[in-house]
């Protein structure tokens, strides 16, 4: 059994990709019942009493591992991570700023982390800080990106490989089995899965951002400035978007975007995240067949 399946606990590699912006239980239940590892994503989630409660509706649909997703800009982590680990979470990942100081306090809890880089200088410092392992994010990936130039999946994950001695997990741009045991030749023991469980039956993402995964082509998705300008996120470029990213009266698109569209219904304007890899998603699937698929 590889060092990764130790930590994760579960029977596949694959990490669900936390989602920032919602938690479904259901979802993530099903990834973990399916073998693979699912996770709560708590990077905007401060109110413990909220955290304590997706916890207890996960284990009342699963008794398999399931981890959590914590961003190194929120100042409760330590609170957090005290909770996650009462209740038997024992492997999280930590993303989104500097993993110096948390290190300390998930090892103090007896629990294992997993940092998320995107360069090579942030997987040498993760390590350096006491990351057990790495997810190691090609810039295909969707989600939130750094504004420097960034490496894809088929050069950084070799590239980290080369460099580190803790296992790695490969992100970005894997969808199906292809993908999957291209990661594991690059280097990786195991992949995290963003776009893919986010165009699956179980995802609580609306029909509409769904439709827009499967719909979208080849060159279908590009960076627009996030969280003030100061990263990059990548998005699904509808018409309309396409259209203002065009016009020279537009200065920033991000100023254009609806930002909540499920509650306001005006879907027209939404900016739906997604990685490059949803070119080559082409229906929604029950999560069972994503990783049945995955791992044949
Ligand atoms: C809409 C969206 C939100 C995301 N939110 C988070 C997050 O909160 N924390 C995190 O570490 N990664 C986040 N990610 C990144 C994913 O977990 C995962 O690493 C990435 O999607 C992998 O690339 P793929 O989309 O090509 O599979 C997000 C990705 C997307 C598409």
């Amino acid at each position: 059994m590889s060092e990764l399946l130790k930590m994760l606990g579960c029977r596949y590699p694959i990490i669900q990709g936390p989602i920032g912006m919602f938690n479904s239980p259901k979802m993530i239940a099903s990834v973990s019942e399916a073998g693979a590892y699912g996770m709560l994503a708590l990077g905007f989630i401060n109110n413990l009493d909220e955290v304590k409660k997706l916890v207890d509706e996960i284990r009342a649909l699963t008794d398999k591992p399931f981890g959590a997703n914590i961003m190194l800009i929120n100042p409760n982590n330590a609170e957090i991570l005290k909770v996650l680990a009462e209740a038997g979470v024992s492997t999280v990942t930590t993303s989104v700023g500097s993993p110096k100081e948390v290190y300390p306090v998930i090892h103090g809890l007896g629990m294992k982390g997993i940092h998320v880089v995107l360069a090579l200088p942030h997987a040498l410092a993760a390590v350096k800080a006491g990351a057990d392992a790495l997810v190691v994010v090609g810039s295909e990936a969707g989600g939130l990106r750094s504004r420097n130039p960034e490496s894809s999946t088929m050069v950084l994950v070799p590239l980290v490989a080369d460099n580190v001695k803790v296992p790695i997990v490969a992100a970005g741009g894997i969808a199906d089995s292809r993908g999957y045991r291209a990661a594991l030749a690059l280097g990786a023991q195991g992949v995290q899965v963003g776009t893919r469980f986010l165009a699956s039956a179980e995802s609580p993402a609306s029909e509409h951002w769904k439709k827009t995964i499967v719909e979208c082509g080849d060159g279908g998705t590009d960076l627009i400035p996030a969280l003030n300008m100061r990263v990059a996120q990548r998005i699904i470029v509808t018409p309309w978007i396409k259209q203002k990213m065009s016009d020279p009266a537009v200065k920033n698109i991000a100023d254009e975007l609806e930002i909540n569209p499920d509650k306001t219904g005006n879907y027209e304007r939404a900016a739906f995240g997604g990685g490059q890899v949803s070119a080559l998603i082409k229906d929604i699937k029950a999560i069972k067949e994503i990783i049945r698929e995955m791992v044949s």
